[in-house]
Parts: C-alpha cells; structure tokens; sequence
C-alpha cells in the first residue's frame, strides 16, 4: 500500500512540476519577449502585472505540491541522510522560489519592480527577463538532474 502512495506522490511531484517550470517558461522565453516589444510603456506594466498575478496563483499552488509530494517521499525512503547532489539541487531551487513567492514578492519586490518600471521601463524589464532566465535554467538544470538521477546516471 505504501509502494502506491509513494508512485502517486512521485507522479503528482512530476505533474506539479510540469505546470510549474513550464509556466516559468512560458513566462521567461514568450511572454516577457513579447511585452517588452510593445511601444506603450504604461501598457506594458499593466499587461504584465495582470497576467503575472494570474499565473501566481498556479505558482504557489504547483510550488506546494511539488513541496509536498517531495518531502513524503523523501521521508518514506528516510533519505535525509544519503541525499545525492540532484536532491540538494531540488531543495535549492524549492525554497529560492518559495522565498521569492511568499515572502519577498508581496514584501516588497512586486512594489519595487512597479516602481523601478515607471523609471526606466527598458532596463527593468530586461533585468527582469535576465532573472526569469537564470531561474529558468537551475529549474531546467534540476529536471534533467532528477530523472537522470533517478534512473541510474550518476551510479
Ligand atoms: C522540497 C523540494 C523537493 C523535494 C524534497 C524533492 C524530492 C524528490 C525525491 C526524493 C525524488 C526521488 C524519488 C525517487 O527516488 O524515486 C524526486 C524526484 C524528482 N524531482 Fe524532486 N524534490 C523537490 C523539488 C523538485 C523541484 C523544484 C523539481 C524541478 C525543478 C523537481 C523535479 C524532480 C524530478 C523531475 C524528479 C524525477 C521523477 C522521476 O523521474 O521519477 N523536484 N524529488
């Protein structure tokens, strides 16, 4: 019975993770490309705000679960204490997203980038593109790093 909720929880962690990491790259390699094409700088905020707010929802929802089903399986193979490289990767990448969507974004980062947008529109959204980006990769980076993991590459 075990074995069962551990392939539900492994396969609900691959779901999570597809909706999660593919809304990232949708957001870093189509959306935020094409919004800072746009002429209108006042409209660019708007519609980016508007449809990064939308996604946030998913983002936190898709970020617990993957939380979740990660850490049950991490308990019913009591591997705190043997975790491979790949698995650190994972809990990076977790908790700098977890950070940045419960803490810092409505700390104080969604204002900030608000503000710094109504400055100088072109160099925020670039910088903006550029972290998308970066984050995009390590994500990317732990997706390869964990099936290739988990079947067997690094043994
Ligand atoms: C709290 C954070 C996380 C924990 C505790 C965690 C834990 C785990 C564990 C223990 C496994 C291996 C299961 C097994 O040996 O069969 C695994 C698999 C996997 N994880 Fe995570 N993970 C976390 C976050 C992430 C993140 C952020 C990503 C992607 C960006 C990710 C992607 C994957 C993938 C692709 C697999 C391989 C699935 C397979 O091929 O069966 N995980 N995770």
């Amino acid at each position: 019975m075990e074995h069962s909720y551990f392939v539900i929880a492994r396969a609900l962690h691959v779901v999570a993770v597809v909706l999660w990491i593919g809304g990232v790259a949708f957001v870093s390699t189509v959306l935020i490309p094409a919004i800072r094409k746009m002429p209108s700088t006042e409209n660019r905020l708007a519609l980016f705000e508007t449809l990064e707010h939308k996604f946030g929802f998913q983002a936190k929802l898709t970020t617990l679960v993957t939380g979740l089903s990660g850490f049950y399986m991490l308990y019913v193979l009591n591997g705190w204490a043997s975790m491979q490289w790949w698995v650190h990767l994972m809990l990076f990448i977790w908790t700098l997203f977890m950070l940045v969507l419960f803490v810092l974004e409505p700390l104080f980062l969604h204002k900030w980038f608000h503000q710094q947008a109504q400055k100088n529109s072109e160099r925020a959204f670039h910088y903006l593109q550029l972290m998308h980006s970066i984050l995009l990769s390590i994500s990317l980076l732990a997706v390869f790093a964990g099936v290739a993991g988990v079947h067997g590459l690094f043994y």
